[in-house]
């Protein structure tokens, strides 16, 4: 009985690890096609792990290197003003959150004369883009800058073996801040702002955005590159995943739930057995 168990849990960790190592070399196969880069460092982030938590402070932080900086050249559609006073991201209050939105002009309309005109934000509106649409945007800046809602979602890259074992087992899900991060600090030839070590190919359109010393903190943390990438990039996964600290709550609960679950069944199981064999 027993060795049957042990067999059938060798087994099932065996099928596991297989289809990880499909999973990753895969995708491996795919990116072999782009110039070799190096894989962006594992950094340490509050929201890592499943009781992972935003830090309401490093977000408003990231919101400012956002809009002192990113917002010049990146959208952020699909996040709202008022996004930004979720007390489980940045955290900001609804006065604040006003008289920011009021500092943009939206444009709406048509008014009785059928013209589009411009009106002071509210918090119910989206963060507009400074570039009327994609094609001006690429015209100013030779390609087109992508939107920040998603993108500390979108990018990730295939880690190599044996990291992506150690990945499965704590949880890793945090490549697409990792790159950002990369990104922010890759530009390492000094005379060419377009050389970047970690962007596919290495020519990238976009300009050195950060150095020390670009945005002004009022909270006293250190004004560096490093500070500022890892700021912007939590922001931006705060962006793309403002439901994460409910997911992980709810993962730990389904969990629980499932352990709690197995216990049942494996006594459900011995009492329907016992008659038939024999114990
Ligand atoms: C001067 C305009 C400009 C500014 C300011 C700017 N970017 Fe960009 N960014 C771009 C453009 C253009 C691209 C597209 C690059 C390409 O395709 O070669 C880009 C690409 C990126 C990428 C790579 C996306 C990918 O496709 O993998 C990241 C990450 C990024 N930007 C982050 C930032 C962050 C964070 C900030 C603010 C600190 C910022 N950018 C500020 C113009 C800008």
């Amino acid at each position: 009985m027993a060795n049957r168990l042990g067999l059938c849990a060798i087994t099932t960790a065996g099928v596991l690890l297989l289809g990880i190592a499909l999973g990753s070399s895969a995708g491996a196969a795919e990116s072999d096609s782009s110039q070799a880069h190096p894989v962006p460092t594992r950094q340490s982030w509050t929201f890592a792990g499943p009781f992972g938590k935003f830090d309401p402070e490093q977000l408003q932080r990231g919101f400012k290197v956002y809009h002192d900086v990113c917002s010049n050249c990146h959208s952020l559609k699909l996040v709202a003003f008022r996004d930004l006073a979720d007390p489980d991201g940045p955290d900001f209050s609804e006065a604040q959150v006003k008289a920011l939105a009021a500092t943009y002009k939206i444009e709406a309309g048509p008014n009785d004369a059928g013209q589009m005109f411009e009106r002071p934000g509210r918090p119910s509106d989206h963060f507009p883009w400074v570039f009327a649409n994609a094609e001006a945007a690429k015209a100013a800046l030779g390609a087109v800058p992508p939107d920040m809602s998603l993108l500390a979602k979108a990018r990730t890259y295939p880690r190599p073996f044996p990291l992506f074992i150690f990945d499965a087992f704590t949880q890793y899900q945090e490549q697409g801040p990792d790159y950002i991060v990369a990104i922010l600090n890759g530009y390492t030839h000094p005379g060419d702002d377009h050389w970047n070590l970690y962007f596919p190919g290495h020519k990238i359109a976009m300009p050195r955005p950060l150095k020390d010393g670009a945005v002004q903190y009022t909270d006293g943390a250190p004004q560096t590159l490093t500070q500022y990438s890892h700021d912007v990039a939590a922001f931006l996964y705060w962006a793309a995943e403002p439901k994460l600290e409910d997911r992980k709550k709810m993962g730990f609960r389904v969990m629980v739930f499932l352990i709690v679950f197995a216990g049942l069944l494996y006594f459900t199981k011995k009492r329907i057995w016992a008659g038939v064999t024999g114990h």
